[in-house]
C-alpha cells in the first residue's frame, strides 16, 4: 500500500484535534483521508498496518473511545475530540502490555503483519472482561472477538491461546480483588 501523493494530500485540509495514546494531537487532515493514512503518513505511527484498505482484514484496527475500529474505514475528521489508541500506546511505562508478552511467549506472531490489529481487538476484549461481574475465559468468545482480524500465517491457534492466557490473568486479578473486598466486608 503506497502513501497518498503530496498533491493529493494538499487539498483543503481540516484541523483535527484528538487524544492519541493519551496525548493531545492536532493534524491538518485532507477531509477524504482516513485515520490509517493520518496515523501512518502524517504522524509516522506505522504500527497500525494498512492491509486491504477496504475493511476486510482488520490489520488497521485501532481503538476509538475504547472500541475497536477499522482505521481504513474511518475518516480522520471523525475522530475530532475523541480518544484514539494505537499499538504504540499499548504498553505502559516501558513495559509491554500482557498481550504483547503472551504473544511473544507463545509464538503467536509469525510475519507480524496482523499482530497490531489483533492486539488492539484483544485489548478491548480484556478491558471489557475486567468490567464483568464473574468473568470467565472462553476460547469460542475469543475467536469471535478476533473474527474480523485475518492472519495468513499462524492458523490462529497460538493467537487464541495467547489471548486466553492474558485473559486468565485478568480473571485471576478480578477474583483476588473480589476476595479482598469480601475479607474487608467481614472485618
Ligand atoms: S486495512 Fe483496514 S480492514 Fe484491512
Ligand atoms: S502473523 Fe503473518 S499475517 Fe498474522
Amino acid at each position: 500500500m503506497t502513501a497518498p501523493s503530496p498533491n493529493h494530500a494538499a487539498r483543503a485540509a481540516t484541523l483535527v484535534t484528538f487524544q492519541l495514546n493519551g496525548e493531545p494531537v492536532t493534524v491538518a487532515a485532507p477531509p477524504h483521508w482516513t485515520l490509517v493514512e493520518v496515523l501512518r503518513y502524517q504522524l509516522n505511527l506505522t504500527g497500525t498496518k494498512q492491509g486491504c484498505d477496504k475493511g476486510d482484514c482488520g490489520a488497521c484496527t485501532v481503538r476509538v473511545d475504547g472500541a475497536p475500529v477499522l482505521a481504513c474505514m474511518t475518516l480522520a475528521v471523525l475522530v475530532q475530540g475523541r480518544s484514539v489508541e494505537t499499538v504504540e500506546g499499548l504498553g505502559v511505562g516501558g513495559e509491554p502490555h500482557p498481550l504483547q508478552r503472551t504473544f511473544a511467549e507463545l509464538g503467536a506472531a509469525q510475519c507480524g503483519f496482523c499482530t497490531p490489529g489483533m492486539l488492539m481487538s484483544a485489548s478491548a476484549y480484556l478491558d471489557d472482561l475486567a468490567t464483568r461481574d464473574a468473568p470467565t475465559v472462553d476460547a469460542v468468545e475469543i475467536s469471535a472477538v478476533l473474527g474480523g482480524n485475518l492472519c495468513r500465517c499462524t492458523g490462529y491457534t497460538k493467537i487464541v491461546q495467547a489471548v486466553a492466557v492474558a485473559a486468565r490473568e485478568v480473571v485471576e486479578r478480578a477474583q483476588t480483588l473480589a476476595e479482598m473486598s469480601n475479607d474487608e466486608a467481614m472485618l
